[in-house]
């Protein structure tokens, strides 16, 4: 029989703090969020300090949570995981730090996560047939990537934004359309009442790159609409702007994912971040991918936003492959996940 392996993964990098029990990369025994979003909300979006701050004050109850969810003791584990990049530097830094006293306290190894390879690992936990090779559309609020998965522990990057991430793209245009952080919940829940032909916004390109995306035009085109009518005294049907706004996205999402899956051979493709919760994206790749023969993976909303379950789940990969670090581990504000 195979033997469990049990691994504790903490994330820290934005604005949750949360901690997990994983076996074997695909069954979590425990998985616990700390949000800050309410206290972000007022300043309309996150600020750095407040989370490192919130970080510090929450994270011993949520891994102690985690671990007695799980029902287990710490000698029970056989590592300890930690999302060491990309992030906020001083929210990483405190999930790091508490991660290396306890793997040392414990005598566990420790495992740094890159936090996109945690988001893509999340399709592992929801589908268990799920294994590489395959194409993945990471968006977040700091990413927007499309990826070739070419082994759980080996990545290449085939594009990426040239500007703006997609989800920074939705909490921009939702704040200039007056709804609160973050806004691609927002955008998604209007846009269902919504005409999304109402609108027509840009749908831009980077030249010489088929694969790469630029969001802040689309941006700026919804500010340019808002400004427009404003000048000349019509209201805007914020309904309608944002099912324009967000059918926009949905086309150079799935035009570029649809584009690279036929030119690299993928037939198995993956959405994966908190951009991932749109249901508009979600029924447009699913919609798309049906249509080519392809099979899609999403994970459900529960594990899109930021979680530790899924730093769990690539954890395991990444202990398999030996990739483990020692107590010079650094947080890291910005880096591949190549
Ligand atoms: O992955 P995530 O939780 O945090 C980062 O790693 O950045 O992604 C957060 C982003 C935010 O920009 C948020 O507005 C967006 O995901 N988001 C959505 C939806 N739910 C969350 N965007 C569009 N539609 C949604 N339903
Ligand atoms: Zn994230």
């Amino acid at each position: 029989m195979e033997k469990e392996i049990k691994i504790l993964a903490i994330e820290s990098s934005c604005d949750e703090t949360a901690a997990s029990v994983v076996v074997n990369g695909r069954t979590v025994l425990s998985s616990v969020i700390a949000s800050q979003v309410e206290e972000h909300r007022k300043y309309g979006g996150v600020v750095p300090e407040i989370a490192s701050r919130r970080h510090c004050e929450n994270i011993c109850w949520v891994v102690e949570a985690a671990m007695e969810k799980a029902g287990l003791t710490f000698d029970g584990l056989d590592a300890i995981a930690v999302t060491y990049a990309p992030g906020l530097i001083g929210a990483l830094l405190v999930g790091v730090n508490y991660a290396k006293g306890l793997a040392l306290a414990a005598g566990k190894p420790l495992i740094p996560v890159h936090h996109l390879r945690g988001h893509i690992a999340a399709n592992y936990i929801a589908h268990l047939e799920l294994a590489p090779p395959f194409l993945c559309m990471v968006a977040s609020g700091g990413h927007s990537h499309i990826v070739e998965v070419l082994d759980y522990t080996c990545f290449r990057v085939i594009g990426r934004t040239r500007d703006d991430a997609a989800g920074e793209a939705f909490d921009k245009a939702a704040r200039a359309m007056g709804y609160p952080y973050p806004g691609g919940i927002a955008i998604d829940r209007a846009a269902q009442a919504g005409n999304p032909q109402t609108y027509p916004l840009p749908h831009p390109r980077v030249e010489g790159s088929p694969y790469d995306f630029s969001f802040s035009g689309l941006k700026t085109a919804v500010l340019n609409t808002l400004n427009h009518a404003a000048q000349k005294g019509e209201s805007v049907v914020k309904e309608d702007l944002c099912a324009s706004f967000q059918q926009t996205v949905c086309d150079l999402i799935a035009g570029k994912l649809m584009l690279a899956a036929e030119e690299f051979g993928y037939q198995k493709i993956a959405f994966a971040g908190g951009v991932s919760a749109n249901s508009g994206l979600r029924k447009r790749l699913t919609a798309e991918c049906r249509r080519r023969g392809y099979e899609f993976f999403v994970p459900p909303l529960s594990l899109c936003g930021d979680n530790a379950a899924m730093i769990g789940s690539q954890a395991y990969y990444e202990y398999l492959a030996g990739n483990f670090a020692g107590a010079d581990l650094n947080a890291v504000a910005s880096k591949s996940i190549e």
